[in-house]
């Protein structure tokens, strides 16, 4: 298997693609390790690697690592509405996924075929986040429920921008594994038919 070389030991051995994406899971708890800079590009990597439609690349990520700053992040993901996700008060990062706008190329293919494509773009990238994060060992949870219009004025971002996502990310605090509640096969594929 290929190896990540002369990278300071923070690097191990490439994880096989099926395993990754068995060992994937939203991280809810998370140990007060620091993540190092070095994984934290290294992911940044993967993001901008990630495919979109036209490569229109519609995206910018605000890495939020300071601790003052971080803990205001988190607190917009809690709530009175919004219990479930006082985890991310845990977590030592927290990236804002901040919707560019798209290419005109992507955006006249958007309305012409009535598909919002920044957001499967979105979407892709944040999975390339969270593989990648999972293969260096660490946990990440996508988070869609948050008080927007507070993190976009806490992290300064421009009006009229927004922020479908954001990505908690940290160590777990354990290593075990949940089990994964998935749809049968039978009811998600068929082949020649819907
Ligand atoms: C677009 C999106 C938004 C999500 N928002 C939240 C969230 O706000 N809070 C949370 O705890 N999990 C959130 N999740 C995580 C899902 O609940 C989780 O992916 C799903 O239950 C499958 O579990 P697994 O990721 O552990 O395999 C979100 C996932 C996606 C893809």
């Amino acid at each position: 298997m290929a190896r990540f070389a002369q990278e300071g030991g923070l690097f191990t051995e490439c994880m096989d693609f099926h395993k990754l994406v068995q060992v994937r899971d939203s991280c809810r708890k998370y140990d007060t390790r620091p993540v190092e800079k070095e994984k934290i590009d290294r992911i940044l990597e993967a993001c901008r690697l990630a495919p979109s439609a036209c490569n229109s690349q519609p995206w910018k990520f605000v890495v939020v690592d300071e601790p003052g700053l971080r803990d205001q992040l988190a607190g917009t993901t809690v709530g009175p509405m919004l219990k479930f996700n006082r985890f991310c008060l845990q977590a030592p990062v927290m990236v804002a996924l901040v919707a560019e706008p798209p290419s005109w190329l992507s955006k006249i293919g958007g309305k012409v075929k009535d598909k919002d494509f920044y957001l499967m773009d979105i979407g892709i990238v944040a999975e390339h986040l969270c593989l990648q994060a999972a293969e260096l060992g660490l946990g990440s949870c996508m988070i869609g429920w948050f008080d927007e219009k507070k993190a976009r004025q806490l992290l300064h971002i421009p009006s009229g921008k927004r922020i479908p996502l954001m990505i908690s990310l940290g160590y777990p605090a354990s290593d075990k594994q949940r089990k994964k509640i998935r749809k049968p096969m039978s009811e998600m594929v068929s082949y020649n038919r819907y």
